[in-house]
């Protein structure tokens, strides 16, 4: 296998404007040497699948060095390979083997916090309060007669409090430090010159082993408001809870634009530039300023995600999107699942307004999911996203059809949210399971050992080797969809078309139509050579809940 794929400008710098970038949750993807991890071997076996399935880039959850507190969102070792997944040399194999064929890679870099492993951490610890060790990370004295209150209330994504209180070396209480997420992953001080220069130099280290561009978690966490008194902050992760001046103590303060102006500045020093794309969890009208040339290029939206199945929701957001984007020159990101929400293939297959986090603790029976509305209306809207201009965000095995797995027993749960929040929330551990390859081996070829999440046996019947090469499987659709758009894929520009019905119709400049059904009853689609359809072997009419494709 060599060269690039048709359609690909390798140096282009704009690569990533409409590129289809397809998410590696690395310790679930494929395991080479039978721990139960995937691992970057495993991960340049299936670079053929990659390629066949037709996306442009990959994007890497974290695989660094880490005790897995948070799925490896806790990283011990910004600039190391977990030894579990593999070596630095075995990295740079994959990045040529990616390139080769054709493929870009994006790595996910976690800026607000370290592990409480870091080697940072650690003599922030044996350190003493008020020294440049402890500066680098927020530690503050507590409250009450000797300290044994936390500095204030303010909760944390994890566990009750954002506050967790240090032992010193005599075993006597110390200082409190700050963690947004779980007590192992302490939030840096990004007031401090050493954090700072220290993710440049590892924005320059991944470059230069030839790394794309960059996903960058919590991108809107990094400064914060720690003047005292300290400001009220009644939630956590609720975004329309964020206030759009920026007065947030803890989350999209203006000051964060300051860090992506540095950054960008060492992107550019690559040809091409190195590119990003920011986890910014704030508003639309806030989401511009992250993703701007001058910083990192392009944000998330997990706006669709979020959008009921209805005809006129999806035009609102993707108007919306488009806006946002346009207003900061960007190009929109589209994405339907990822390794934080549950399946949209089961969310789809849900009653509008079920309560997630309800129906994940009833062990996804209460409700019942309709697998089959849910896999109608999951591969419509992934033909109605890869027709949207802008770059599409897919999550490993939404391919393949894969469902949320919502019955796993606690004890193979591992997501902090399970594991902190007293059983409160279930956690993502669900749409984490390791990926079906082959449906005839043990663990489905995911392993020869024991995979670190239970995998159902269910999971066979959505295999790749169930699927490939079988007409009508979800496998050979997105093949063909991914196929299609890379031969009609242009400008930046949408056309709206009215239409009575249910429907959400639109076309690009060459005459590519995208027309969606959301109601049940087929609809007389207009005129135009048919290029593809969600639903199988159908005749005439579009089908409810579906999307059909044509030139016109
Ligand atoms: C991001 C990640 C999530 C992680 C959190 C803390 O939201 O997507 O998986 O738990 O950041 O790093």
């Amino acid at each position: 296998m060599s060269g690039s794929l048709p359609g690909v400008i390798v140096d282009d710098p704009h690569w990533w404007r409409q590129a289809v970038v397809y998410q590696v949750y690395p310790r679930s993807f494929s395991d080479s040497d039978g721990d139960g991890l995937g691992d970057v071997q495993g991960i340049i076996s299936r670079i053929p699948y990659l390629r066949e399935l037709g996306v442009d880039a990959v994007w890497l959850c974290p695989f660094y060095p880490s005790a897995l507190a948070d799925g490896g969102y806790d990283v011990d070792d910004y600039r190391n390979v977990d030894p579990r997944l593999g070596s630095l040399d075995d990295f740079d194999e994959m990045v040529g083997a990616l390139h080769e064929a054709g493929l870009k890679i994006f790595v996910d870099l976690v800026p607000n916090h370290s592990s409480d492993r870091h080697e940072w951490f650690r003599a922030a610890l044996a350190a003493d309060p008020g020294s440049s060790e402890r500066d680098r990370y927020i530690f503050r004295d507590g409250l009450g007669d000797s300290g044994e209150l936390p500095p204030n209330d303010w909760p944390s994504h994890f566990a009750p409090s954002a506050w967790t209180r240090t032992t010193k070396a005599d075993g006597s209480p110390g200082q409190w430090y700050l963690h947004l997420f779980a007590p192992e992953q302490p939030d840096f001080n990004w007031d401090n010159d050493e954090v700072n220069n220290d993710f440049l130099f590892t924005l320059r280290f991944w470059s230069d082993r030839g790394v794309d561009g960059f996903r960058v978690d919590v991108a809107h966490g990094l400064k914060k408001d720690l003047s005292e008194p300290y400001k009220p902050v009644p939630s956590i992760g609720v975004m329309e809870d964020l206030p759009t001046d920026g007065s947030h103590p803890l989350f999209d303060r203006d000051e964060v634009h300051e860090v992506y102006r540095a950054w960008r500045s060492v992107f550019n020093e690559y040809s091409p530039p190195r590119v990003a794309v920011a986890e910014a969890g704030v508003l639309a009208e806030r989401r511009a300023q992250y993703a701007t040339a001058d910083e990192l290029g392009q944000a998330f939206n997990f706006d669709l995600l979020q959008t009921r199945w209805d005809a006129q929701a999806f035009r609102e957001t993707i108007t919306r999107c488009l806006d946002v984007a346009e207003g900061s020159s960007s190009s929109s990101t589209w994405t339907l699942s990822n390794h934080d929400v549950v399946r949209h293939a089961s969310r789809y297959g849900l009653p509008d307004g079920t309560d997630l986090e309800a129906w994940l603790l009833s062990g996804g029976t209460h409700p019942a999911v309709d697998i089959e509305q849910g896999a109608r209306r999951a591969r419509a809207a992934a033909m109605l996203l890869l027709a949207l201009p802008g770059s599409v965000y897919l999550y490993q095995g939404e391919e393949l059809g894969l469902l949320e797995v919502a019955d796993l027993p606690a004890e193979a749960l591992q997501d902090p949210i399970w594991l902190r929040d007293n059983g409160a929330r279930k956690g993502r551990d669900g749409c984490r399971i390791p990926l079906p390859w082959n449906s005839e081996l043990p663990s489905l070829g995911f392993t020869i050992g024991t995979p670190h999440l239970p995998i159902p046996a269910w999971f066979s019947n959505y295999a790749v080797d169930a699927q490939d090469g079988v007409e009508g499987s979800t496998l050979e659709l997105y093949r063909a969809a991914l196929r299609t758009r890379r031969q009609l894929q242009s400008t930046e520009t949408l056309t709206w078309h009215e239409h009575p019905d249910d429907v959400v119709w639109f076309s690009r400049d060459n005459g590519w139509n995208s027309f969606t059904n959301f109601g049940t009853e087929p609809v007389v689609r207009p005129a135009g050579a048919e290029l593809l359809c969600s639903v199988p072997l159908h005749t005439g009419d579009v089908p409810g809940e579906s999307t059909v494709w044509f030139r016109g």
